[in-house]
């Protein structure tokens, strides 16, 4: 079922929007048209019951000056430019720096911030709907006018799938991604700390203080990055390894094996038994466990902010990849069409 309603006139009168996708047991999300963002996930536990899995504001106006991106669509480019600058076929581009000194999550006023088009329909694969934004040449200072949109769909059997397509008219950097923060428990549970989380990931990117990666790849093994086996979050976040230090936990991309659409995490909180699978055709995820995340006025409930509250599972090209000629090639070109999907699949396991 596809239901839309008019949720808030912002104060400077835009119409903000939103749509619910739902499979007919009533699970399903909410979605809106500022910044492309979910709103709500539900999904049953082991006995059937539904909570809500995203951490979400109750009013659209709040989402104007988060500084926690919860829920939303991020573009141009998701994680850190360093320097806020690159160089793109001899030219350097100076972008806004909105986390000094770097670039983040696309700018001052990214595409979480912007009032995206949204259409619904229902699919061969389940309840719909595509949002699509033009971000203008120059916008946050990125090169050409680039048309993104970004499709969410539910299906009968619990899967969420992110579709991601864009093309440009100049070349510049692109890398979408879906700033959801779970708490399989239910947004409104303390932590994140006991849920078993896999990463399908032999290396990740250690990073320097800013956060930028140093452009290494670091093998997990014996390291509180192996996640290659299931663990808990929790287990070694407070480990006196550097990285963890930096990060003030897990702020890290994993470098997932392999390509193409494959198998890249799972999330799994046992005593619900909601668990999520997450597949990607991006070359890397980035975790956050929550570490920055604080009380918000206006959050549903100030509780559901709090430190490790909720983590991001981001799938993505690798930060800062305009100024790492070794990493994966983030440039779209004029005359390419980006697509991209991410699934977030939910079932159940046993105790
Ligand atoms: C980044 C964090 C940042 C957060 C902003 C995450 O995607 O990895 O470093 O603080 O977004 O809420």
């Amino acid at each position: 079922m596809i239901e839309k309603r008019l949720f808030e006139i912002l104060p400077d009168g835009r119409k903000v929007h939103c749509w619910r996708l739902s499979s007919s047991d009533g699970a399903g999300l909410t979605v809106m048209d500022l910044g492309a963002t979910i709103l709500s996930l539900e999904v049953p536990d082991r006995d059937g019951a539904l909570a809500n899995v995203v951490l979400g504001y109750d009013r659209a106006e709040t989402y104007l000056d988060d500084p926690h991106y919860l829920g939303a669509v991020i573009g141009r480019f998701a994680n850190r430019i360093a320097g806020g600058r690159f160089t793109l076929d001899g030219t350097e581009h100076r972008l806004a720096v909105n986390d000094p000194p770097n670039a983040l999550h696309g700018g001052v006023t990214g595409f979480d911030k912007r009032l995206w088009h949204g259409n619904a329909r229902t699919t061969d694969e389940g309840e719909s709907v595509c949002f699509t934004l033009v971000s203008e040449d120059g916008d946050q200072g990125y090169p050409g006018t680039l048309e993104a949109s970004v499709r969410y769909t539910w299906t009968q059997d619990h899967r969420l799938l992110v579709e991601y397509a864009a093309a440009a008219d100049a070349p510049t950097p692109f890398n979408p991604t879906q700033h959801s923060y779970w708490n399989l428990s239910g947004a409104s549970s303390p932590d994140v700390l006991d849920h078993l989380l896999t990463i399908a990931a032999g290396c990740y990117l250690p990073v320097d203080t800013n956060l930028i990666p140093t452009g290494e790849f670091a093998s997990v093994s014996a390291s509180p990055f192996d996640f290659r086996e299931a663990r808990p979050i929790g287990r070694d976040i407070e480990a006196a390894h550097p990285q963890l230090e930096i990060g003030s936990g897990y702020d890290h991309c994993f470098v997932l094996d392999g390509s193409g659409f494959r198998q890249a995490a799972t999330l799994a909180d046992l005593a619900s038994g909601r668990r999520m699978t997450v597949h990607t055709d991006m070359p890397g995820m980035q975790l956050y466990s929550g570490n920055f995340l604080g009380p918000v006025a206006n959050g549903r409930g100030e509780e559901t902010l709090r430190r490790r509250s909720a983590v991001a599972l981001e799938t993505q090209f690798f930060p800062d990849s305009p100024n790492q000629p070794h990493f994966p090639d983030a440039i779209l070109r004029p005359g390419e069409r980006f697509a991209s999907r991410t699934v977030n699949a939910f079932d159940v396991v046993d105790n």
